[in-house]
This record gives C-alpha cells, structure tokens and sequence, in this order.
C-alpha cells in the first residue's frame, strides 16, 4: 500500500455547501479538491445515456464495472472521463438528479467510487467531499467535518442555483440506504452553517483544524 496522504473529510446532506467550502478550503490549505458525488453522478448519466433504465441494478452495476472510469486531478480538481467522454455538462441534469441515489446504492457501484477516492490519497493532500468520507471511505483520518444547515436554508441555496433538484427525497434516501449511509461520523466535528458564508465555514474548519493538530 502507498503512502497515504492526509485527508480531510467534508461530508453532509445536499446542498449543504459541501462542494464550494471543499473547493475553498483545498485552495486554502493548497491541497487537491475531490468531489464523489460527481464520480456518482457520471455513472448514473452514463448508464443512462446507454439506455439502461435507472432501476435495473445489475445492468448498471454491470456497465459501471465495464466502463473506463479515469479520475485525474485538472487544476487540482477531480476531474472524471468515463469511455472517454467528459460528462462534466450532464452531472446536474434532472435525470441524474432522480436517479443518482438509487444508482449510488448499489453495492458494486460503491466499491468502484471508493477505490477512486483511495487512489487519489495515495498521491496528494485531498479535501474531499461526499456522504460516507470520514465513515467509510477515509475514516482513519482525524480530520472529519459535517456541514449541516436547515432544510429551508438548504432548499433557498438550490433554488437560488435555478436548480430542480429533490433534495429532501435524495437526503431520504441517502440516509436510510443500508450501505454506507450519510451519517455523522463518530467523531466527526459538526457545523451548522446556516447561517454562515461560505468563507465563514472555512475560516472555522481551518481554526479547528489548526486545534487538532493539522500543520498548515
Ligand atoms: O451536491 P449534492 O449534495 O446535491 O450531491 P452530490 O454530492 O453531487 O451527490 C449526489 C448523490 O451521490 C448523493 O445524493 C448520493 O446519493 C450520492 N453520493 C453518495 O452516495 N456518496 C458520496 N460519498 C457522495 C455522493
Ligand atoms: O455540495 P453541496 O450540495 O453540499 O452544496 P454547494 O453546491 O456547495 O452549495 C449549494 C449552494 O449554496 C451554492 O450556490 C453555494 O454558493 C451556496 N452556499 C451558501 O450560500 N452559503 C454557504 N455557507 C454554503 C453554500
């Protein structure tokens, strides 16, 4: 096994902020951003975009484990090609949106994503964020957040973006899945941030950060 690099996890139900305090923070700290949600995102649009139907569990869990899944760092991003096609423009579509929960309960999808994630630590520093980061993909790691804020502010956030995206439904069901569910991780440091800018939730992980010991 190759040298693991520090981690810190972001996780927390949708639009809790996650992606733009991880990318604030990896720039912060000088570390790369990963965001898991996006490599469950291309899989779901890529089966979908194949023509399998989002409740045909083998099939997608069939064609996840045939594709070409690259994960590479772009300007210290993650940044994923699935058969050679970049479906960054596709990740937010409605379609996906519907379908991705039921795609990312699927066991054989899951190992596939998680051994993405671990790839990644084995070469750079990472902030990385997600649902299951510091319960299962990374959970040695001492640096662990959730990012929480209230259902209305939640929604407001994703309304805001023009988004029509089932957020309650997806957190639903994310939550109750029996594998890897969005938990908050044992010793995971809990932030409400709704009432908080973006810059006032990094400047507070990186002050707590700093407390538990990360050199930065
Ligand atoms: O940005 P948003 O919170 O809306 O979603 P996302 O982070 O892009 O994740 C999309 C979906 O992928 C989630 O609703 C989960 O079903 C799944 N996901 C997961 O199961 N585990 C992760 N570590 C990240 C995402
Ligand atoms: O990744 P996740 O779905 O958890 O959330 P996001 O995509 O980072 O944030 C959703 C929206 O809320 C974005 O438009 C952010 O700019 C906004 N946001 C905010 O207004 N205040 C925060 N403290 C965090 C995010």
């Amino acid at each position: 096994m190759g040298h693991i690099h520090r981690v810190v996890a972001i996780d927390g139900p949708a639009a809790s902020g996650k992606s733009s305090v991880a990318r604030e923070l990896a720039r912060r700290l000088g570390f790369a951003y990963v965001n898991s949600g996006a490599i469950y995102r291309a899989i779901t649009w890529d089966a979908l975009q194949k023509g399998i139907d989002g409740r045909d569990t083998e099939r997608i869990a069939q064609t996840a484990e045939a594709a070409r899944i690259s994960c590479r760092l772009q300007n210290n991003e993650s940044h994923i090609v699935i058969d050679d096609v970049d479906p960054s423009e596709h990740l937010r579509d409605d379609r996906v949106n519907k379908n991705v929960s039921r795609v990312s309960s699927i066991p054989r999808v899951r190992k596939i994503v998680v051994q993405n994630m671990r790839q990644y630590a084995r070469y750079n520093d990472l902030v990385v964020e997600g649902r299951d980061i510091g319960s299962v993909v990374f959970p040695k790691t001492p640096y662990k957040f959730y990012v929480d804020a209230s259902p209305e502010v939640r929604l407001r956030r994703r309304a805001a973006e023009g988004q029509r995206d089932e957020i309650i439904m997806r957190d639903r069901a994310d939550s109750s899945r029996p594998i890897s569910p969005l938990i908050v991780a044992k010793d995971a440091q809990i932030i409400d941030t709704s009432h908080l800018t973006i810059e006032g939730v990094v400047n507070e992980i990186i002050a707590r950060l700093r407390q538990i010991g990360l050199s930065i």
